[in-house]
């Protein structure tokens, strides 16, 4: 049964699935490399529940609550006692190699790994660890943002034991998330989905048969997606999307050839929102 929870890598995703779980009541420990940057990581969940008390959708006191179940910690061994850690590092193997090898040697021998890696191969990865937690290695692929999308993919490796599958598949519905199994192949089912479609929508302006505006509408009005798909993609930014496309490319051929736009968009910096310009502009945001 799972009670504590760890996170490694306070980042992008770790801050937010951290705090996921602390949101639900687990005791919960975020951990980076220095006690400054994990730090960093509980001062944006902080600002996360800040715009839910805004909205009206929680009081200060459940923030408060909330928050005094993460502890943030430069130190790994504050792990220790974790019943299941969620690995979310760089997206570099030897680094989180690095992390699986610290931590079979401070963990408690029931203790679950998983990783939130995009890209790479989790049966890879779970060759790392020691063959006593090669059954309690698993993918864990949460979405960005973390703390809103509900889907998670679960990802059994080669030697994975059932029960630990069922363990955090049990512990992911518990955080009310909507946990769905996936094998281990590149992209797992998501970014197949997602990024076939999108560079589909590219081709469609490449060919000019609509225009960009033109295709975030059809996403909208005739898919009822919440939002065009280049206006997504602006967001998810575009360097993100082609380092994928081109893992995708190497995997599957040509249905997933990088899109020339998005190369374009790569090459003059226009990376999306968060350069100020992708597909659309953003003025001084
Ligand atoms: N960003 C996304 O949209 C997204 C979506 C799904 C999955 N992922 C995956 O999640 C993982 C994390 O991505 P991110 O976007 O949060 O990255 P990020 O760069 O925002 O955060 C990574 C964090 O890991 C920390 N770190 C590095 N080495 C460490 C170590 N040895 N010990 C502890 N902490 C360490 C860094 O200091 C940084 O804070 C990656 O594997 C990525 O592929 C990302």
């Amino acid at each position: 049964m799972i009670k504590k929870v760890g996170v490694v890598g306070a980042g992008m995703m770790g801050a937010e699935i951290a705090l996921c779980f602390a949101r639900e009541g687990f005791e919960t420990v975020l951990n980076d490399i220095s006690q400054e940057i994990a730090d960093r990581g509980k001062e944006k969940q902080a600002q996360i529940l800040d715009k839910r008390i805004k909205k009206g959708k929680m009081s200060p006191q459940d923030k408060e609550a909330i928050l005094s179940r993460v502890t943030a910690t430069g130190n790994l061994e504050d792990l220790a006692e974790c019943d299941l850690i969620i690995e979310a590092v760089l997206e570099v193997f030897d680094v989180k190699k690095s992390v699986y090898e610290k931590l079979d040697a401070i963990c408690k021998e029931s203790t679950i790994i998983a990783s939130n890696t995009s890209s790479i191969s989790i049966t890879k990865l779970a060759s790392t660890v020691s063959a006593e937690r090669k059954g309690k290695f698993i993918g864990t692929h949460f979405n960005s943002p973390a703390s809103v999308m509900k889907l998670v993919e679960v990802i059994p490796a080669l030697l994975t034991g059932e029960e630990t599958v069922c363990t955090v598949t049990d512990v992911l519905k518990e955080i009310k998330k909507e946990p769905v199994r996936v094998k281990d192949v590149v992209g797992f089912g998501l970014n197949r989905i997602f990024h076939a479609m999108y560079l589909e929508a590219c081709r469609l302006v490449e060919e000019g048969v609509c225009s960009t505006e033109d295709v975030d509408k059809i996403c909208k009005y005739g898919l009822g997606h919440p939002m065009g798909i280049f206006a997504l993609l602006d967001i998810t930014s575009h360097d993100l999307n082609l380092n994928v496309d081109q893992i995708l490319f190497e995997a599957y051929g040509d249905r997933f050839r990088p899109s020339p736009q998005i190369i374009r968009l790569v090459d003059s910096g226009r990376l999306g929102k968060k350069s100020g310009a992708g597909f659309y502009d953003y003025g001084e945001e």
